[in-house]
């Protein structure tokens, strides 16, 4: 990710697909003045306390597992119908914090493994490996995950004297899939997650892009036995400069001293040792998003996703057009139809590394992100990802026909054996 950063700054004029970042188009939804008084307003109602006492609290320190803990308690109640006390949400410093967080205080053994849901998020890749957490890949289906691999490598992982003590998985347009699970498959996976006694780590950064009023419930709404530590973001939805995300973690575990406790208790623990608490400015502005769309996250969500599916719609009808006339060559080239999220995964036959891809930004103005990254162990080699998320409709249009200038060069180049 790093080397896409300087990649770009390399070719400031090379249209990125890149990030999955937010687009600029909702810059002016978020008046962080306008959001700070709404959160105050808010505190000033809830609490009775003063509006200097109220203005106090977010210039200080605060407590470690925040300060929107109610808020979003609130929110996932009127949303989903989730019924979890505010004492058990932490309010992290992203959801990468919240990721390392859980994955510290739930895994104590080097026998513990995670199994991850791949191709998947290089967030969750990097922070096992930061943790000497070894993974687990488990391949993603075009509706779900494929269970009878996940059941297989719980009953080796036993049969080796380890244990896989949690999955981690984006059922909701997952990054970089954008492949969504069915139902019918969450429910066997919290079936199979009580059978085996794992851990469920749901990450839902992209779930508010479904846009319909009655989305698949989240696997936190289906779970009734506290099995899944659900991790959400405001970084996609709100902004990622905020630095703002929050783990619903509702069960009980036994800690390092053999006691009982909540893991929202272990991990606000953590956090205090970590990064102390997430800046209650930041949170304070997130809570006033929230509190301008009637205190629901999918209503904060609800503005956008119409246009994030357009781009993404924008993008595939480009693929189509432009990439079409190269498969008949080439046939082995394909590209996935996402129904939701930021992305699109491209087949193609070349050995896809960073050397061709600074070849396309050089010479062709097109970037893009390689799929290896994704596939914590090894593949994903002839594939790259497409971030439609922050361009404007011309840079898709115009990103489209520079990458078909530079698959036609560089398929061209492979077929007869030399570089592009
Ligand atoms: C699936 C997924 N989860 C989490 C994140 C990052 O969240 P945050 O910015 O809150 O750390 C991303 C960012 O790309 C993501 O794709």
């Amino acid at each position: 990710m790093n080397f896409l950063n300087e990649i770009m700054r390399e070719y400031p004029s090379a249209i990125s697909f890149g990030p999955g970042a937010p687009n600029h188009a909702f810059r002016d939804d978020f008046s962080i003045p306008e959001c700070l008084a709404c959160f105050e307003e808010h505190l000033i109602e809830q609490t009775g306390c003063t509006a200097k006492d109220a203005s106090n609290l977010l210039y200080d320190y605060g407590p470690s597992k925040g300060i929107l803990n109610r808020l979003i308690a609130d929110a996932l109640a009127m949303d989903e119908g989730i019924d979890v006390a505010p004492s058990s949400i932490v309010v992290t410093v992203g959801a990468q914090e919240a990721m390392a967080l859980a994955l510290r205080a739930l895994f104590r053994s080097p026998r513990d493994l995670l199994a991850v849901v791949t191709p998947c998020y290089v967030g969750i890749i990097g922070a096992a490996k930061a943790l000497g957490v070894d993974t687990v890949p488990i391949d993603e289906t075009d509706n779900g995950l494929d269970l009878a691999g996940l059941a297989g490598a719980v009953a080796h992982a036993r049969s080796q004297g380890s244990n896989i003590r949690a999955l981690y998985v984006a059922p909701d347009f997952a990054n970089p899939s954008g492949t969504i699970i069915s139902r019918s498959a969450r429910e066997q996976l919290l079936a199979l997650a009580r059978k085996e006694n794992f851990f469920i780590v749901e990450d839902t950064a992209y779930a508010f892009t479904a846009g319909v009023p009655d989305p698949t419930p989240s696997l936190k709404a289906l779970d009734t036995e506290h099995r899944v530590v659900q991790i959400s973001t405001f970084s996609k939805i709100g902004s990622p400069a905020l630095r703002v995300g929050f783990v619903v973690a509702d069960q009980r575990t036994r800690n390092a001293d053999g006691k009982d406790e909540f893991l929202a208790d272990a991990l606000g623990r953590l956090k205090s040792m970590i990064s102390v608490n997430t800046s209650p400015i930041c949170q304070a502005v997130a809570g006033g998003m929230l509190l301008r769309h009637g205190g629901s996250i999918r209503a904060l969500g609800r503005a956008k996703a119409d246009f994030y599916r357009s781009n993404l719609q924008a993008l595939i009808d480009a693929l189509d057009h432009k990439l079409s006339p190269l498969v008949a060559e080439w046939p082995t080239i394909a590209w996935t139809r996402p129904e939701g999220g930021f992305f699109v995964r491209l087949k193609v036959p070349l050995e896809v590394d960073l050397n061709l891809l600074r070849r396309s930004a050089g010479e062709y103005g097109v970037i893009w992100t390689p799929m290896v990254s994704f596939h914590p162990a090894g593949g994903g080699r002839n594939e790259i990802r497409l971030s439609c998320s922050y361009l404007t409709r011309e840079q898709i249009q115009v990103g489209t026909e520079r990458l078909a200038s530079f698959l036609r060069a560089a398929c061209a180049s492979a077929t007869q054996g030399s570089d592009p």
